[in-house]
């Protein structure tokens, strides 16, 4: 199987998007949606942005190369009424089955930047965006002292080297990559601007639980386990994440979970 679909259908993403739904809504709140505005929002999980997207009025496509995050995004459009939903399995990378200028406004929070060929992505993203349509993407920063870069240099060090030639994700929270990447598939570089923001990951358990999630549900995270228990050093990645967490918490509380991780917003004119 493509190893990048792998990577997500491992574990149980849903477990993490459940504590940034807030959010989540926060960043759709600044997207504008007005009634009837064709939304594709790719990498889009089980929801969390497309989600808030359709309940403003939005008829959205959420695009997702993990099947068992499109199966819980339809259940949670089908729980909630919203047939101005739809899911389907896609990979960012090769939009095949979307027509060109088919959408008004593409949506990729923490999603695309995944996918692992980014010329392509930007080339796709913008081809299907109508001449006049945004994009808006949400990228995690490399090297950021906040919660995501840090998980992910921390668990570096207990994997293998990545395979040649492999583009790291956060590599789009740069912005002259993102600059290179959208004036290669067209896009006049006036027209992409880019600015942090912030992501609060929050949950009613402790700093310690949290981490659990992490390492039992989401795949990148998973996979720095098991290669740190191959080598006996489980205990010792689970030490330094925890470290991180309980450093990171704002809730006040050593009994709940509230961290603010940065991230680049990145807005696109085509
Ligand atoms: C960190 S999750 C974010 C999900 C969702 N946007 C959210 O905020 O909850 C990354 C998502 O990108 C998806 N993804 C990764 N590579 C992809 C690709 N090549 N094409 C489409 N989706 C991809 C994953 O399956 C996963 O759902």
């Amino acid at each position: 199987m493509n190893p990048n679909q792998a990577l997500w259908e491992k574990g149980d993403f849903t477990r993490i998007a459940a504590s940034v739904r807030a959010s989540g809504e926060a960043f759709v709140d600044q997207l504008g949606i007005t009634e009837g505005l064709e939304v594709l929002d790719l990498g889009c999980g089980d929801g969390t942005t497309a989600l808030p997207e359709a309940r403003r009025g939005a008829k959205v496509l959420g695009v997702d190369i993990a099947r068992n995050l499109v199966e819980a995004g339809t259940k949670r459009a089908a729980d909630e009424g919203l047939d101005n939903l739809r899911f389907q399995q896609g990979d960012a990378c090769e939009l095949t089955d979307l027509a060109n200028d088919r959408f008004d406004l593409v949506v990729s929070v923490f999603g695309a930047m995944f996918a692992p060929r980014p010329f392509d992505v930007a080339k796709e993203m913008v081809r299907v965006t109508r001449p006049g349509g945004r994009i808006v993407m949400g990228n995690w920063i490399p090297g950021d002292p906040t919660l995501v870069a840090q998980i992910l240099k921390i668990s570096s060090a207990y994997s293998p080297p990545p395979p040649e030639g492999f583009i790291s994700p956060v590599t789009w929270g740069v912005v002259d990559n993102v600059v290179e990447r959208f004036t290669g598939a067209g896009v006049a570089e006036d027209n992409i601007t880019c600015e942090p923001d912030t992501f609060v990951f929050e949950a009613p358990v402790s700093p310690t639980e949290y981490l659990t999630w992490f390492r039992d549900y989401y795949g990148p995270t998973m996979n720095a386990f098991e290669a740190a228990a191959s080598k006996g050093r489980a205990a010792e990645l689970f030490a330094e994440l925890d470290a991180l967490f309980k450093a990171q918490n704002t809730s006040g509380s050593t009994d709940t979970t509230a961290i603010p991780a940065t991230y680049l917003r990145v807005n696109v004119d085509a």
